[in-house]
């Protein structure tokens, strides 16, 4: 049962949680044009005690692999498909995600890939209750439990982001000396199995901005030259955590598992279509594995170049009350876009699913 937003409030006129000082929620009275956060339950939670031990290796087969490729349950009579560019993206709208049999699932998981991202509006998701949302989430892969970031006490399936007057960590990660705040990455691909189908879902949001941008990772590798897919396939990357646990650290914020490095293909082709992408990042890719620093530098330099360019194989996925999005990380990266104005509160919910060892191309 989740808490009042009352009961939240008492609890947390100075801090929201033992263990980090930095999130605030001022009570009522101080501000008494904002009624606080609307789903006040999954305010970010932050246990500087909380542990968790390192994740093991399990078997993942793809629900995608066994949908029906002409998906009858996802795309009934009635339901409205608009694509939003030719590569990557598609808002749904006449269909509850929460309301959707195993089968309709499993063509989910195929739509994901196809499509890259899928925008589904008017959803009852939201107040479905934590535990069914994590039942739906679960069943594209076990939730990975972030080491880091908010996540729902009790509930460490869920990461949460936050942001208000009072509360800006993303600005804060991302660095408050920058010209632009775009921060192009795959979720957590330091994970040794990252995710694959992965759904995020909004509580708050300003009234203008805060829109996510996506990339094909998979028209990006598209768009290089014969000989240059010949040099990349074959090479590893190294993704690490450590920045990220760093980060936390020094603010006092909790490490909930020692940080990892993990090797991945630089291209990794898709368990269920077969589709090579780029399998490297900004946020959390480091060095080409094998290469001299200059080198390995001159190579992701360019490939983050290529990715942050491709506005031809970028989309803007926007948020109205009630929209869920759900990305396939192992062919996408994305960026938040936090475009407006500092008072304003954006509250959202991710639930990220880990899929199979990368597939090296
Ligand atoms: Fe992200």
């Amino acid at each position: 049962m989740a808490p009042s937003l009352t009961e939240t409030v008492v609890q947390s006129t100075e801090t929201i949680s033992k263990g980090l000082v930095t999130l605030k929620l001022r009570p009522e009275a101080e501000k008494p044009s904002d009624k606080g956060p609307s789903y006040p339950f999954y305010f970010p939670y932050f246990d500087k005690d909380e542990k968790f031990p390192p994740t093991e290796i399990f078997e993942h087969t793809d629900p995608g692999l066994r949908a029906n490729p002409a998906k009858p349950h996802l795309l009934a009579d009635g339901v409205q498909r608009k694509d939003l560019s030719p590569y990557i993206g598609t808002e749904l709208k006449n269909v509850q995600l929460s309301q959707l049999s195993k089968e309709g699932l499993d063509e989910v998981a195929l739509f994901v890939a196809e499509r890259k991202l899928v925008v589904l509006r008017d959803q009852d998701f939201k107040d479905i209750g934590a535990d069914r949302q994590i039942e739906i989430a679960r069943y594209f892969g076990p939730i990975q439990r972030h080491p880091t970031s908010g996540n729902v006490k009790g509930y460490p399936e869920f990461h949460v982001v936050y942001r208000d007057a009072d509360n800006d960590r993303f600005r804060e990660y991302v660095g408050g000396d920058r010209a632009n705040l775009t921060s192009w990455h795959s979720d957590v691909s330091y994970e040794k199995q990252p995710p694959g189908t992965t759904l995020f879902f909004i509580l708050d949001q300003p009234p203008l901005g805060g829109d996510t941008i996506f990339a094909s990772q998979v028209e990006a590798y598209n768009r290089l030259s014969p000989e240059f897919k010949k040099r990349l396939e074959g090479l590893k990357a190294v993704h690490s955590a450590v920045p990220q646990a760093e980060h936390s650290r020094s603010r006092d914020g909790p490490v909930r598992r020692e940080p990892v490095e993990t090797e991945h293909p630089v291209v990794r082709e898709h368990p269920v279509t077969g589709e090579k992408a780029l399998y490297v990042n900004q946020g959390f890719t480091k060095r080409i594995v094998g290469f001299k620093t200059e080198e390995s530098e001159y190579l992701l330099k360019f490939l983050f170049d290529h990715i942050s360019k491709g506005a031809d194989f970028q989309i803007r996925a926007s948020y109205e009350p009630g929209t869920v999005i759900l990305w396939d990380n192992r062919l996408t990266v994305h960026s938040a876009t936090p475009d407006y104005s500092t008072k304003e509160r954006r509250h959202a919910v991710r639930l990220t699913p880990q899929a199979e060892i990368p597939i090296p191309a």
